[in-house]
């Protein structure tokens, strides 16, 4: 899928951000017909991250930014270009991406949104390895935000537990050096899995009146039965066809960064590529399904955690709302 340029586009700084409030499995027992060790059982997750009510998802993509910036060692005025992969918006318009760039003075920067859902970042990054390849732009940040409190519906049980606010960011740079970077990527969508999932409030079919609202439409839908099979499915195919396709081995991958929605579904994908759970990286148990910030809030922990390096083979593997999903093959850079 991957039609090289001059360039590869590698990784070169990640950085994270997780509010501070803790909502335990315990907090939703308190008011719903649930306990904490059927979260735990069905899902993996024991507490998530809530953002505080007047904060947008831009808020915490500026903190994520902010450590990958230091951590690069670079200011704000050398980014080309930032893409912004999220379903919650700070608005429908003008786009987070805008936002940002006004918050940071990125005076240097353009950029837009992109809503693939939990492929968010994915999607995102496959879009900014194009800019990168090419060697039209030197420096571009791909953001995975959502503040998924803002459209969860906290009365059904179905969907609240599930959920999680975060922003996690990563840059792209190009490297000459054609061995490390984005290597190869598989990218699907079937709309045929809208009816599964969905938020149908707020848009130009239905637009936000008193009706969608006392009907609970901007709010998220799930089917979680029919998500759960087709998930497994689709996610646990593409990360297998990648590692095939590139000749690579169970044991030459040193760790399978899976979207985080369930995990059954990561232990599912896990086992159809013959990867121990050693070299899964999970963060679902901590801040629960964050949507587009699940795959790159996992990459910058494991690597402030000092376990990633150089000449890693990794796979990121998304599935979520849509359909869509995927997954991105990558040789760590630094
Ligand atoms: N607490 C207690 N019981 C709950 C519950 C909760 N929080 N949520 C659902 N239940 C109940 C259901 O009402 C159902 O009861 P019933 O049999 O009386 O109808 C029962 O538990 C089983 O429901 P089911 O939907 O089969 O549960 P599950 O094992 O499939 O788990 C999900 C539900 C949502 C955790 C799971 O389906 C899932 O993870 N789906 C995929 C999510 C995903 O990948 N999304 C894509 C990207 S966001």
């Amino acid at each position: 899928m991957l039609n090289k340029g001059p360039f590869n586009a590698a990784i070169t700084a990640v950085g994270h951000y997780f509010p501070e409030r803790i909502i335990s499995n315990k907090y939703f027992e308190e008011y719903l017909d649930t306990s904490d060790e059927w979260i735990k059982t069905r899902t993996g997750i024991i507490e998530r991250r809530r953002l505080d009510k007047d904060k947008p998802t831009s808020f915490m993509a500026v903190k994520a930014i902010e450590m990958l910036l230091k951590n690069r060692g670079i200011g704000i005025e050398e980014i080309d270009l930032i893409i912004v992969g999220t379903v919650t918006p700070d608005m429908i318009y003008p786009s987070t991406a805008c936002v940002i760039q006004k918050e940071m003075g990125a005076k240097n920067a353009w950029g837009f949104d992109i809503l693939a859902a939990c492929s968010g970042f994915l999607f995102s990054l496959m879009t900014a390895v194009q800019f990168v390849q090419c060697g039209s732009h030197k420096k571009v940040i791909v953001v995975g935000a959502d503040k998924m409190s803002a459209i969860s519906n906290m009365e059904d049980r179905n969907t609240c537990i599930l959920f999680g606010d975060a922003a996690g960011a990563v840059l792209l740079e190009p490297t000459e050096d054609k061995s490390y970077g984005v290597v190869d990527a598989i990218l699907k969508i079937d709309g045929e899995g809208g009816k599964n999932l969905h938020q149908l409030g707020g848009g130009s079919l239905n637009p936000a009146s008193h009706e969608t609202v006392e009907k609970r439409m901007h709010y998220v839908y799930q089917d979680g039965k029919s998500v759960f099979k087709d998930a497994v499915k689709g996610m646990a195919d593409v990360s297998y066809d990648i590692m095939v396709n590139n000749n690579l081995s169970s044991e030459q991958i040193s760790f399978l960064v899976p979207h985080q929605a369930n995990l059954r579904i990561i232990t599912a994908c896990a086992e159809r590529m013959g990867i121990s759970m050693d070299k899964v990286m999970v963060n679902i148990n901590k801040y629960g399904n964050t949507t587009s910030g699940t795959i790159p809030t996992c990459i910058s922990e494991y690597w402030h955690e000092g376990k990633l390096k150089k000449g890693d083979y990794i796979v990121l593997s998304s599935f979520g709302a849509g359909y869509t999903w995927g997954s991105i093959l990558v040789r760590w850079a630094y």
